[in-house]
Parts: structure tokens; sequence; C-alpha cells
């Protein structure tokens, strides 16, 4: 608890800009990941797996994005930085123990950055002007990956457990109260699901991206007692791989259900027109 904390001081002390509930969600997804170390294992082994696929698929390998990096715990970081020039990793937030680790395993190509990927801002920025204007369609992409065109010689973008998150925070913004829920889309979440599968579609480089699609709760007797699907309706890739995650475990939110995540992986991701 008291190392948390700490790490919450040290986390905002560095990283002023990042939201404190992202780093809090940050801090509990490594509490989270330590705990279920083992009952997470084979999802992060299918995750390095079908990145390492992608990075073999890869002729020329100049410059690899890791979009929603977090921990490093489900990204072949080993691999990425001897077999790449430059390995930029991107997460609204990077804890100060994975920069540390960074540094101690002295990757000397791995840079951070910084960033919200979701597009929440721009996407609440184009509803105010649709108001203002009273236009319907600005004629403009949310592109929230419009960012990546200002990194040079980019051979390779992945896509890390990162989309249904984005869904997640977007969720928790329009309940905020600044969250300006007031002018967003009744749509609003689906739309940044899309505008994330249609930023890596329209990238003129290899793209890969693994993550989870829905999710049920078990009871211990096997009876499905919710389903979620976390893309909000927006049509996945075709997948190349598919396995189930055991987020929550028995025990972690109730002693008698679990909730088990169904993850793909694709390759070159493209949207039907
Ligand atoms: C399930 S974790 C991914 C795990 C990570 N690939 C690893 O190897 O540890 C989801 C990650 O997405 C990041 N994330 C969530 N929303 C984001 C956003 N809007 N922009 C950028 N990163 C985001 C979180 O901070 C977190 O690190």
């Amino acid at each position: 608890m008291l190392a948390d904390a700490l790490l919450f001081v040290v986390t905002r002390l560095i990283s002023p800009k990042s939201r404190s509930g992202s780093v809090r969600d940050a801090i509990g997804l490594r509490g989270r990941a330590a705990r279920h170390r083992a009952a997470w294992s084979e999802h992060e082994a299918r995750t390095r797996a079908a990145i390492d696929r992608a990075i073999d698929g890869v002729a020329v390998r100049r410059t690899v994005v890791v979009l929603g990096s977090g921990l490093l715990r489900d990204v072949p970081i080993d691999r990425l930085s001897s077999m790449f020039n430059k390995v930029v990793l991107v997460d609204i937030v990077h804890l100060p123990t994975v920069r540390l680790k960074v540094l101690l395993r002295r990757y000397p190509n791995v840079t951070f950055l910084t960033r919200d990927i979701s597009g929440y801002d721009r996407l609440a920025e184009q509803s105010r002007i649709k108001l203002a204007t009273g236009q319907d369609d600005l004629g403009v992409r949310l592109d929230p990956l419009g960012f990546l065109r200002k990194i040079d010689d980019v051979d390779l973008v992945i896509s890390a457990n990162v989309l249904s998150q984005i869904a997640v925070g977007a969720v928790a913004r329009l309940q905020a109260k600044d969250g300006q829920a007031r002018i967003m889309p009744d749509d609003a979440v689906a739309q940044l699901v899309a505008g994330h599968l249609d930023g890596l579609a329209q990238l003129p480089c290899k793209t890969v991206i693994v993550t989870d699609v829905s999710y049920v709760r078990r009871r211990r007797d096997g009876v499905v007692v919710e389903t979620c699907d976390l893309l909000h309706g927006v049509t996945p890739p075709f997948p190349s791989d598919t396995w189930e995650w055991p987020v929550a475990p028995f025990g972690e939110e109730t002693a008698d259900e679990e909730r088990v995540h169904r993850v793909i992986s694709a390759e070159d991701v493209a949207v039907d027109l």
C-alpha cells in the first residue's frame, strides 16, 4: 500500500501532465498482474508470440512503435530493441518502475512517449464545432494516430492490449464531472474504438493488434451471469489467433465468480469500407 502510494507520488512528479486516474489504473494493473502472474502468463506469452510473428514479417526494421506499452509484460522488448534501430513506447502513463527497467537493461534505442491515444479530446472538440456551426459532418477524420506521421521511418506499429482500455477510459471520462458528456455523441465510445482501428488501417507500414474484445462473468458451476462487448459494437479485425484471458480469476472481484476475456490478435489491420 505504502509502496503504491510512493509510486503514485513519484509518477505524478515525473509526469505532471498524466491524469491521476490513469496513474492509479497503471499502479492497479501492476498489482493485479503480480497477483495473477500464473493465470495471466498464457495471455502474455500469446501476445508476445503474436508480436514476434509480426516482427518476422517485417523485412526492413528501422523504427517500431508500441501503443499501450504499459508494464512491458506482454511486449517482447528484448527482441524489439535488438532487432529495430529505434523503439518508441507510447502510453498514457509510463511508471517510473518501467523507465528504470529500460534504463537498467540498457536499451539505448528505446524512448518513451507519454500520450493519450484515444482521440477523446479531439472528438470533444469536433462535437463542440458541430454544435456551434450546426454542421453534421465536418469532413475530417478523428485521426487519433496521426502523431505517428511525425515519427521517422516507422516499419511496424504494435497495438498491445490497449484498445479495450481506450473504451474503458472513455466511459470513465464520460461519467466524470468534466467529461463533457453533454456535448459528446451517443456513440462516442464506438467512434473512438473505430478511430483506433481506422488509424491503424491507414498506416503505410505493417501493423499488429492484440486486444480483448469481450468478456463473460462465470460462476463456479459454469453458468454465465454477464457478457460484455468491450468494443461497443465495433467489428474487430479478422483474427489470426484467439484465446481466453482470465483477467479476474475467482476471488479477485467476488469469491464465486470469475471474469474471463476473449482476446484476438490480427496483423495488417484493415477496416471494411
Ligand atoms: C492492459 S494494459 C497493456 C499491457 C502492456 N501492453 C504490457 O505489456 O504491460 C493497457 C495499457 O493501455 C494504456 N492506456 C489506456 N488508455 C490509454 C490511452 N487513452 N492512451 C494511451 N495509453 C492508454 C494503459 O496505461 C496501460 O498501460
